[in-house]
């Protein structure tokens, strides 16, 4: 069966769903995306999704190409015409196609809006047990991670650093060697005394869906829970180590720059983490249309 994309009020067969190459997307990074994952065919968390998304557009003046409801629409379609189990719905809108200037084109311009899916399996099992080697580089980004824009250089660069490196991720050092987030998740840590540590929300880092939805169950849990900077050295100190991000969901850091995180295998509060969050999803109201 091919794969079936929306573009700008049409679903075409993949191979076929192109945009005009003076779209502001391609020219300028000129755009913002979501990405959103699907298992037993429905979304996980997309009202916060479509939210962000908002967020994003607005951050941008952006103004978004159609209603809430209409674009839920096409994500409904775009899954049920890939039939898509599990894996991604992937939502970009750019601020429209226009004769290459860096200022905004006329408010006649409609942005272009693209919709994919793909079959993916989401936070493998596998993966899980054993845990991923994450390595770090230094944050190059522009001063606005809280906008989930296109223009993902440093975040390209800093994967491929990982994958040449045999690692799943690279974590971002701002100059004061705290670490920001990962490529496209977010970073957490567990100290010794059981504290789950993560970054609090700014310009310096993506909302991540994931961490918040973490937040919540480490409070239902009864953890410690800390949003303060860490180090890259607290890092290296800590007991447990785990990143999280919408395909991944709660994926343990079992090395850190080739060393080894606490005893080297997937934390007993990474793990009791991941179970809830995966009971979270199960229990109704965070997955569905
Ligand atoms: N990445 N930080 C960055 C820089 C990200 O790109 C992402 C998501 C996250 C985690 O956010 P969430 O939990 O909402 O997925 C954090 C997506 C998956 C991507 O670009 O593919």
């Amino acid at each position: 069966m091919s794969r079936i994309a929306y573009v700008n009020g049409q679903y075409v067969p993949l191979a076929d769903a192109t945009v005009p190459i003076e779209d502001r997307g391609y020219q300028l990074a000129d755009g913002v995306y979501e990405v959103i994952a699907v298992r037993g065919g429905v979304p996980i968390d997309l009202a916060p999704h479509l939210r962000r998304l908002d967020q994003s557009l607005s951050a941008l003046h952006m103004a978004p190409p159609m209603g809430e409801r209409a674009l839920r629409v096409i994500l409904r379609t775009v899954t049920a015409r890939n039939r898509l189990v599990e894996g991604i719905l992937y939502v970009q809108i750019s601020r429209g196609v226009a004769r290459r200037e860096h200022a905004f084109p006329p408010s006649s311009v409609r942005p272009s809006l693209v919709v994919t899916a793909r079959t993916q399996a989401l936070a493998p099992e596998s993966m899980f047990e054993k845990g991923v080697a994450v390595i770090t580089d230094a944050d190059l980004r522009w001063k606005r991670c809280d906008i989930k824009s296109i223009a993902l250089l440093p975040n390209v660069l800093g994967k491929q650093g990982a994958r040449e490196r045999n690692a799943f991720e690279t974590w971002l050092l701002a100059p004061d060697k705290t670490v920001t987030e990962g490529t496209s998740s977010n970073a957490w840590i567990v100290t010794g005394r059981g504290q789950v540590i993560t970054r609090p929300l700014s310009h310096a880092i993506l909302g991540g869906i994931t961490r918040s939805r973490t937040l919540e169950v480490a409070h239902r849990l009864g953890l410690k829970v800390v949003e303060h900077p860490f180090t890259l050295e607290e890092a290296r100190r800590a007991a447990e180590a785990f990143l999280t991000s919408t395909t991944a969901f709660i994926l343990p850091v079992v090395r850190l720059d080739g060393k080894q995180i606490g005893d080297g295998w997937p934390g007993a509060i990474t793990r009791r983490l991941r179970a809830a969050y995966l009971s979270a999803l199960a229990g109704g109201g965070v997955a569905g249309w």
